[in-house]
């Protein structure tokens, strides 16, 4: 049977199937239960300085073609969370909200998580934690400040709105990896109320929509990646959708609105789906799909 187990940044999984951001990672018994379910990592709901509430509901609509939400980051700030990552058997990847101090944070989380993700390109929050993905030199110091802070690797989560260009110049100021993409930024109406459906109005819509586009910016960061890494992310709802990201470039995947859609089932789903896949067509590990379209 082929392999599955993948090296993320020198971090070894058992499978590149990776919870993202934003969906369960906020609490010790839902992480525990993602990696029994059969994930290979877990990325926390995105942690700040602070506690934040968050915004009212409705916070998600289920849409024809994916889901769109806006959460208002919530989360209890890293002193609060820290100690909810202690002993977990799943490696767990820390999600730090791009702000400034975000390095100690960073700091807080190290020695309970094997890598840090910085979020700086939620769509639709405004002050701290925006999107910042167009600004690139306040990216750039933020990601040289984590890199002179910790000494993890450190993940880099670009949105729709990211540059291919702010996918180098964060590789070249010390990031380990790209995770592409993030949400992107959208509304629904409710025509009968007249009215946007979130209490924020705006919000970040991802699912099968979004997977073409995902792929897309996988496969263009690929190209300029060196031998870097890429982690694929938007859409991901079956194991075939994987193979297509990890063939565009990737080297794991995230599964965000696939939960929604699927439960934490999906994870056994994933692999055997792609593992069935690798010994049909011959492959003995899966490293070997990773940039196949490429070729
Ligand atoms: C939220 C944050 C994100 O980065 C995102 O893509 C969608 C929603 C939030 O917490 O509101």
């Amino acid at each position: 049977m082929a392999d599955l187990g993948v090296g993320i940044c020198g971090i070894k999984l058992r499978n590149p199937f990776i919870l993202s951001s934003g969906v369960l990672g906020i609490a010790r018994e839902l992480m525990e239960r993602v990696g029994e379910a059969g994930a290979g990592a877990v990325v926390t709901k995105s942690i700040g300085r602070e506690e934040r509430t968050g915004y009212k509901n409705p916070t998600l609509v289920e849409l024809e073609h994916g889901i769109l939400n806006a959460m208002g980051l919530p989360n209890p700030g890293v002193d609060n969370f820290r100690d909810e990552l202690s002993e977990i058997s799943v490696p767990i990847i820390g999600s730090v909200i791009a702000e400034p101090g975000c390095e100690e944070v960073a700091g807080k989380l190290e020695p309970n998580v094997k890598a840090i993700e910085l979020n700086l390109s939620c769509p639709h929050v405004k002050g701290a934690g925006a999107d910042i993905s167009r600004e690139m030199p306040i990216a750039v110091d933020l990601i040289k400040s984590i890199k002179g802070k910790v000494a993890l690797p450190l993940l880099v989560k670009l949105g729709f709105n990211s540059s291919l260009e702010l996918g180098k110049k964060s590789l070249d100021a010390g990031a380990d990896a790209i995770v592409a993409m993030n949400t992107i930024r959208a509304m629904a109406i409710n025509i009968e109320m007249r009215k946007p459906v979130l209490s924020n109005k705006l919000g970040g819509y991802s699912g099968p929509a979004v997977k073409p586009i995902g792929v897309g910016m996988v496969y263009e960061l690929y190209q300029i990646a060196g031998d870097k890494t890429i982690i694929g992310c938007g859409g991901i709802t079956n194991w075939r959708d994987a193979i297509e990201y990890m063939m565009a470039g990737a080297s794991a995947v995230q599964i965000g609105s696939g939960i929604f859609y699927r439960g934490i089932e999906i994870f056994k789903e994933l692999g055997d789906g792609v593992e069935k896949f690798l010994d049909d067509e011959g492959f003995r590990d899966i490293g070997e799909i990773v940039g196949l379209a490429h070729e």
